[in-house]
């Protein structure tokens, strides 16, 4: 599946999904779903990325030591669009 494919959320839907075990971060426009195993485990920066849980989180990505595998592994994560209103 494509991004063009993927569905549309409003921000106030993201702002749903902000705890560990159902994190939803928006970047750059899309919208990415981290699993809890990620977060905790994976995330080579730790848990801070639950600061972005259901909000724009493209500031602290980008503020922090993210080269382009980073951005890559995020691909993998995305699941929709912001939808803009
Ligand atoms: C929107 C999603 C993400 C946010 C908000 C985020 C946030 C952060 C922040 C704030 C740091 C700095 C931690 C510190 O200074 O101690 C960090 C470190 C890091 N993040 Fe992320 N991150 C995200 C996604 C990812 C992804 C998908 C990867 C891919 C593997 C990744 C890889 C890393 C790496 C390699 C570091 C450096 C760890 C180190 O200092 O050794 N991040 N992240």
């Amino acid at each position: 599946m494509t991004a063009a494919e993927l569905p549309f959320y409003t921000a106030e839907e993201v702002a749903k999904h902000n705890s560990e075990s159902d994190c939803w971060v928006i970047y750059r426009g899309g919208v990415y779903a981290f699993p809890e195993e990620f977060i905790m485990s994976s995330h080579p920066g730790g848990p801070v990325l639950l600061d972005a849980a259901g909000k724009d989180g493209t500031i602290l990505f980008d503020d922090g030591p993210h080269g382009d595998s980073a951005r890559e592994v995020l691909l993998h994560f995305r699941i929709g669009t912001l939808k803009k209103d």
